[in-house]
């Protein structure tokens, strides 16, 4: 059988980020019947509809549209879903008519070092998500509050507790993504 193709969008730009970690986790304990890949490219100008379409960019929306699922893992900018992750999301939403989301089956986990997790940046990219036509796991949610506590400095994954959830996660995704096939 095939294996099920998850993109990995996400993280943050800063080295050692705890975003990114968990993403470099989800490769380490992703199931054999899954092929996953990070998208390590941010490097997009602001999207202006009058900007030609970067190379990048259509490599970004070839790969989302030749994933079978998406998992963004992100922390949270001003209550919120950081601005390059959103810039990624609006550039590969168009050009008008070939939304490259379209349809897409999605996990996504977040991190914050305060207490909530990043879970309000969370509900704000379930919102915008809505708006893609990207269908979003709803459960398990993956949140990892306190993260200072639960990453080390390079930005690695050193709690067990929030790494016993990343195998839950992927397993709900490929589920929610063959329910949806
Ligand atoms: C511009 C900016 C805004 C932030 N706003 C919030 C916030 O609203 N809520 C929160 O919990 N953390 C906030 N943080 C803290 C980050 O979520 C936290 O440092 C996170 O762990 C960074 O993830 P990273 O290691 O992947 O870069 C903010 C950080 C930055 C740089």
């Amino acid at each position: 059988m095939d294996k099920l193709k998850i993109l990995g969008v996400g993280g943050s730009l800063r080295k050692g980020s705890f975003s990114k970690g968990l993403l470099l986790e989800v490769k380490k304990l992703a199931p054999e019947n899954v092929d996953f890949e990070i998208w390590e490219d941010y490097n997009f100008p602001p999207y202006n509809p009058d900007t030609e379409i970067p190379e990048n960019v259509k490599e970004l929306k070839n790969k989302i549209k030749n994933a079978d699922a998406i998992l963004f893992s992100l922390p949270e900018y001003n209550y919120s879903v950081p601005g390059f992750i959103k810039n990624a999301i609006d550039w590969a939403s168009r050009p008008y008519g070939d939304n490259s989301w379209e349809d897409k089956p999605a996990a996504i986990m977040s991190e914050s070092i305060g207490n909530t997790a990043g879970s309000k940046a969370q509900y704000h990219l379930r919102q915008v998500l809505v708006c893609l036509n990207v269908h979003a796991l709803n459960k398990p949610e993956f949140m990892v509050p306190n993260a200072t506590d639960k990453f080390d400095k390079e930005g690695n994954l050193i709690d067990e507790e929030a790494r016993g959830k990343i195998k839950p996660l992927i397993e709900a995704l490929v589920a929610w993504t063959n329910k949806l096939k």
